[in-house]
């Protein structure tokens, strides 16, 4: 059935008008003044937002980090996802140490079997040799053009020399790789002198991790990414200092995109010392207030290029078995569906960035930049995600008011301003009235060459 929503203000990232949509076949059939359409199912969007989809650049769903489960996987994680206004999320597929990416990608396409909303996979390379090398002209074809690659972690950890074989040759594939920036070494050796110190309990996490842990991490993947001629981005970026090794980077002339996510936006590492400090544990740990000022004057100023959740949720049985030993914390807290609400709350309604802004930030960007053709804004012929945002609706975050499968989120107490009312779903009516009406009706992205954009 075609839908047709009424009297919404449109907003793309390239400007804002009062017009009607009319949605056919899955697709924006028009975006106009007044639009009359005979049998349509009508949407009166009058006094709302109208947004293209949202795209959340990094889910990890149905994650095991090898100690730990993931609380959400792909079933729960996108209905969470569509409730908050995400028609799209970019998951990793992981690569295990002694497997291939084919393996990977099968794997991660198995646990999407059941998704709500559509759904794209970056590639996480754990190993790189001649025979992931060869795999990644096969990765394209299925539709997987950008790749994490990790500076931490036993089980995925690759060397300086990884990242700079493996920058050249994906940007040869039209691929594009981010980097999870922390100084490895140093910051194991620092969890030894803090627990040393007497320091056991959450606390300690960013302690151990400080901003110069991922600052340095920075500035040697920028130098590492000139050396290879490639453009690259920062995944999850946290702090000022990090920011700046970036702008370097770019002052120099290089391609260097950015991805910041919710948390680094709106709490501090003042969390840490809460009764629940271990639900804050997440690799990089939260920060100071003046990071997060650098990171809204840093969007403000289009430096950086998309907001991804980091969505990784984990119970507080799962938290608190190691309140006493932070280093075995699971990493990751739950944010999926609230990414518009907190951007929209603390970053248009606080005067940081326009709605334009944020279009581009959680949709437009990602769409551009990971080889979306056909999303991230509201034009004829695009697909029809959208969302019909309620600035007027009021609500706290709770630990457990949400749709995610956890009883817990690092947003609790957090008010937010503005709600989903509606959500088109490849032009399907998914979220009415802030209701999930239809789940598991989520497509696989298969994307285009990504990077190409500065
Ligand atoms: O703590 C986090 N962020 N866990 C998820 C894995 C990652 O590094 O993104
Ligand atoms: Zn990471
Ligand atoms: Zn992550």
């Amino acid at each position: 059935m075609d839908i047709l929503i009424q009297n919404g203000t449109v907003v793309n990232h390239s400007g804002r008008r009062q017009a009607d949509v009319l949605i056919s076949g899955g697709r924006i059939k028009a975006v106009e003044e007044h639009i009359d359409a005979a049998g349509a199912k009508v949407i009166d969007a009058a006094g709302c937002f109208v947004f293209p989809g949202m795209i959340d650049t990094h889910t990890h769903f149905d994650l095991d980090t090898g100690s730990a489960v993931t609380a959400d996987d792909f079933v729960t994680g996108t209905k969470a996802a569509l409730l908050g206004g995400t028609t799209t999320i970019l998951d990793f597929a992981t690569q295990e140490r002694d497997g291939s990416l084919k393996d990977a990608l099968r794997t991660w396409h198995e646990k999407a079997k059941g998704a709500s909303c559509n759904y794209g996979f970056h590639m996480a390379i754990a190993r790189w040799d001649a025979e992931t090398e060869a795999e990644l002209p096969d990765m394209t074809a299925a539709g997987v053009t950008s790749y994490k690659l990790y500076m931490v972690y036993d089980a995925l950890k690759v060397d300086d020399g990884a990242i700079y074989a493996a920058l050249r040759a994906a940007t040869k594939e039209g691929a594009l790789i981010g980097v999870h920036c922390e100084n490895w070494d140093v910051l194991r050796r620092r969890i030894g002198e803090v627990q040393a110190s007497g320091i056991t309990g959450p606390e300690g996490h960013p302690l151990s991790r400080p901003a110069a842990v991922e600052a340095e991490a920075v500035g040697r993947l920028m130098r590492i990414a000139e050396l290879a001629e490639a453009p690259v981005y920062v995944v999850h970026l946290s702090t000022r200092e990090g920011l700046i090794e970036a702008r370097r980077a770019k002052e120099r002339g290089q391609k260097v995109f950015l991805e910041t996510c919710p948390q680094y936006l709106v709490l501090t590492d003042e969390a840490y010392k809460a009764a629940d400090g271990e639900k804050y544990v997440m690799s990089p740990p939260l920060r100071k207030a003046e990071d997060q000022s650098a990171l809204w004057e840093a969007l403000a100023g289009g430096e950086i290029d998309f907001i991804g959740t980091d969505h990784c949720s984990f119970t507080m049985a799962q938290k608190k078995e190691f309140r006493s030993d932070f280093r075995k914390v699971p990493n990751g807290g739950a944010g999926v569906q609230h990414r518009l609400q907190l951007l929209y709350t603390y970053g248009v309604e606080k005067g940081h960035i326009t709605l334009e802004q944020l279009t581009e930030l959680l949709s437009h960007g990602a769409a551009k930049h990971f080889g979306i053709d056909d999303r991230g804004s509201i034009a004829p012929d695009m697909a029809a995600d959208l969302v019909v945002y309620d600035p007027a609706a009021e609500s706290i975050i709770t630990d457990t008011n949400t749709a995610h499968n956890t009883d817990n989120s690092p947003f609790a107490g957090l008010a937010v301003k503005g709600a989903a009312r509606h959500v088109i779903l490849n032009g399907e009516h998914a979220v009415e009235n802030g209701k999930l009406i239809l789940s598991g009706s989520g497509r696989y992205v298969h994307r285009g060459p990504s990077g190409c954009e500065n």
